[in-house]
């Protein structure tokens, strides 16, 4: 190689700075991503009937009196999998209704044929697109899942301003 064909120290800085710039660029790009992935699945949280059994904080304490008694989220050990087949499907026979519309009959549950839901499923207060499960998945594992007793700082947040003063007796 000849001397003058060796990018000179200068060069290689800003090449190295310009490969920076891009991967620290690209890395709060995905970070927005999620987070809007995660907005996005707290408002179909909010908007699916989710807290009236299982509480605005998905630790069980449910929302509307007369619902059944959901499951407590944050202790929850399942994968991602497992969350995207028990909110499609639901539980038959155990309350949990299935959120996916297409649940049984065009897209398969527990590994069965496809055919009619089961009759012993609690009916669904609304369906969801297999997309928006996802998006009520980012949702809990990342603010809800392992997460431990619900913070003050977190009911404020949840509450953005509106009711904020359920968050009172939390500390
Ligand atoms: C009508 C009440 C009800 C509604 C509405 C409801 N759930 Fe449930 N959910 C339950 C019950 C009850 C269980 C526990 C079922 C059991 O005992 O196996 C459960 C279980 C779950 C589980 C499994 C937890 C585990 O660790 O096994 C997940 C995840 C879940 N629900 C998510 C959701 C989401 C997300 C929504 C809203 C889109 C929702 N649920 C709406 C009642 C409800």
């Amino acid at each position: 190689m000849k001397r003058s064909d060796r990018p000179s120290r200068l060069e290689t800085s800003v090449r190295c700075t310009a490969i920076a710039v891009l991967v620290a660029a690209s890395a709060s790009v995905a970070l927005a991503q999620d987070d809007a992935k995660i907005k996005a699945g707290l408002e179909i949280w909010k908007s699916s009937g989710c807290a009236d059994c299982h509480g605005a904080f998905a630790d069980g304490d449910k929302q509307r009196d007369e619902a059944p008694t959901g499951a407590n989220l944050r202790t929850s050990r399942l994968d991602t999998a497992t969350l995207k087949q028990t909110i499609s499907c639901g539980r038959p026979g155990a309350d949990m209704p299935a959120f996916d519309e297409g649940a049984y009959q065009v897209r398969a549950c527990y590994g069965k044929p496809l055919g009619p839901a089961p009759d012993n499923l609690y009916p669904a207060p609304r369906t969801l697109s297999p997309a928006d499960i996802d998006l009520v998945i980012a949702y809990l594992q990342a603010r809800i899942i392992g997460r431990g007793r619900i913070t003050r700082d977190e009911c404020l947040a949840y509450y953005a301003g509106d009711l904020d003063s359920s968050c009172d007796d939390i500390k």
